[in-house]
């Protein structure tokens, strides 16, 4: 078989290096802004593309990161934020798709909250990407009722 020359073989490999950039690495940079909604709260933000997080605990973009540090909502969070406990428990009702895959770790974590669901999440780990809005439900044991009030 003749190829004319200048056609390679791996075009699409060629693209990758050459072309438009493709969605997935706007994906995997987190590239988009989108929003988080808290419930019971009923507390909306908007999340702004950023590699540096947002001043709150946990993984740089976790959602415990928006939340302490752009929703001013406080989930509890004994470890500091490193996966070492399940009290940042967190239910993402919607989106959940979106977010990186739990490590073994969290897993293990997760196994020990009251109330685990198959859309539960440690919210010190879980990083949305962007690509769609989220629904946060912060199960009604994980909320600082004290705090709340003030
Ligand atoms: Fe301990 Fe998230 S704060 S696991």
């Amino acid at each position: 078989m003749h190829f004319p020359r200048g056609i390679v073989l791996f075009p699409s490999k060629r693209r990758l290096v050459r072309g438009k950039k493709p969605d997935y690495l706007d994906f995997v940079n987190n590239k988009k802004t989108f929003k988080i909604t808290f419930k019971p709260q009923n507390k909306t933000v908007e999340v702004p593309n950023s590699s540096s997080g947002f001043g709150g605990v946990g993984e740089k973009g976790s959602i415990l990161d928006v939340a302490i540090g752009l929703a001013k909502i406080d989930i509890e969070h004994s470890c500091g934020g490193v996966a070492a406990c399940s009290t940042c428990h967190v239910v993402v009702e919607e989106g959940l798709e979106t977010c990186n895959e739990p490590s073994d770790q969290e897993l293990d974590q997760l196994d020990n909250a009251p109330d685990n669901t198959l859309k539960s999440r440690l919210s010190c780990q879980c990083i949305p990407s962007g690509e769609k809005d989220i629904v946060v439900r912060i199960p009604d044991w994980n909320r600082n009722l004290v705090k709340e009030k003030v």
